[in-house]
């Protein structure tokens, strides 16, 4: 029997030369698979019959929004992940979902190998095979920009040569990858890390410098996911989708960083994601009155640790498993209402309600009514320093001799 191969399949050029590419170099079958997680463009149809137009034997699409939005995005806002304090893993989270689908097509057609369209330079490649490594531990992976030279100039002359139903003369300058948490922009004049990043390069956020009139946004939440918008119930997915929207118009979430990659390289991202960061933004502040100050602590490490296990491709890894145990038991109480306003680049929280919040106005107050005890603190400020002024003075009789 013929060998065939499952190819992660967006619809640009690259891919759609990688079919008959990989086919050519490798004599198997190739099946494209082509995943929606919210980026928007063509229809999953429009991608299947360009697909099969460029030789694949099979497409298989799936509309995996929801799934994407419930299964990755929501356990990213239970963590507030920020990858070195700035990004939220737009990219990252999306590659174990399109590998889930990959094996499960792989299953379907009886494929031996999994292929990406990923360069040999990224953290994508890492996230996609170690995925599938998991997954389907009895697949092998192929990526034909990286192990069968397929380059941008031979992938235009293939294309032109074959016939192939696909555009050839659009060039974008950047390398992109959205979907419905975010979209991340890289290479070309943002290398020179000077730059300061053009207008265009921007899709899902309006200049913050010329914002409409702020806009006031209540979001609520249940056990950390959030449930409601302005009290309208969603799907995490509207949610998500309405906040890009109202966020969006607003300038909120624009990131522009040069992270550290998993393979050693530091790279230059611009990243756009209103929504995520306005529900981050939200969430935290929901966490800050409902869960237990050493749990919060405790909390911000794990989640740190959480965001690099993910970004470096461990989203099927035991020790992330574990952790999203431990966050999920955090989110018992994470429930309420955040209100927020959104304006100008800045999505601000002004108001927060809980029937579980640890906000005791009655310890708080400063003014009558206030029933904490001051008297009990100068005990406490005694023992609490008993430690560091014992090994003070051991460290001045020692100096004094
Ligand atoms: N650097 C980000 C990450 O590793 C985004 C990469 C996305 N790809 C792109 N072509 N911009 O998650």
């Amino acid at each position: 029997m013929t060998d065939r191969i499952v190819l992660a399949y967006s619809g640009g050029l690259d891919t759609s030369v990688a079919i008959g590419w990989i086919g050519e170099a490798t004599g198997a079958e190739v099946i494209a698979v082509a995943v929606d997680v919210g980026q928007g463009g063509e229809s999953l149809e429009t991608i299947r019959q360009r697909a099969l137009g460029c030789g694949a034997v099979e497409a298989y699409v799936a509309d995996a929004r929801d799934e994407f939005a419930n299964e990755y995005c929501m356990p990213t806002l239970k963590a507030n992940a920020l990858y070195q304090g700035h990004y939220p893993l737009v990219s990252a989270i999306s590659r174990p979902v399109i590998v889930k689908h990959l094996v499960r097509a792989a299953r379907e057609f009886g494929a031996s190998t999994v292929s990406h369209g990923c360069t040999g330079k990224g953290n994508d490649q890492v996230r996609f095979e170690v995925g599938i490594q998991t997954l389907g531990p009895d697949l092998k992976c192929i990526a034909p920009v990286r192990d069968l030279a397929l380059t941008r100039d031979k992938a235009i002359a293939f294309a032109e040569e074959k016939g192939l139903p696909i555009e050839t003369t659009k060039k974008n300058p950047y390398s992109i990858d959205q979907n419905v948490w975010g979209r991340a922009v890289e290479t070309g004049y943002l290398e020179d890390i000077w730059n300061g990043p053009t207008k265009d390069i921007y899709d899902y956020t309006a200049t913050p410098e010329f914002p409409p009139a702020p806009d006031e946004v209540t979001i609520t939440f249940r056990s950390g996911v959030p449930v409601a918008v302005d009290g309208v119930a969603l799907s995490p997915l509207a949610i998500i989708q309405e906040l890009n929207r109202r966020a969006g118009a607003q300038g909120v979430g624009r990131i522009d960083v040069v992270e550290d990659r998993l393979v050693g390289i530091k790279s230059r991202e611009i990243y756009e994601a209103p929504g995520a960061m306005a529900l981050i933004t939200a969430h935290k502040h929901l966490e800050d009155i409902t869960i237990e100050r050493e749990q919060a602590r405790f909390k911000a490490t794990v989640g740190q640790r959480w965001s690099e296990l993910v970004y470096d491709g461990q989203w099927f890894s035991p020790l992330k498993r574990s952790l999203d145990a431990f966050i999920e038991d955090t989110q018992q109480h994470v429930s309420g209402n955040i209100r927020m306003t959104l304006h100008g680049g800045a999505a601000v929280v002004n108001g927060r309600r809980s029937d579980s919040s640890l906000y005791d106005f009655d310890l708080a107050t400063y003014d009558t009514g206030d029933t904490f005890d001051q008297s009990q603190a100068k005990g406490f400020i005694e023992l609490w320093g008993m430690s560091s002024k014992v090994a003070s003075r051991r460290d001045q009789r020692v100096a004094g001799k």
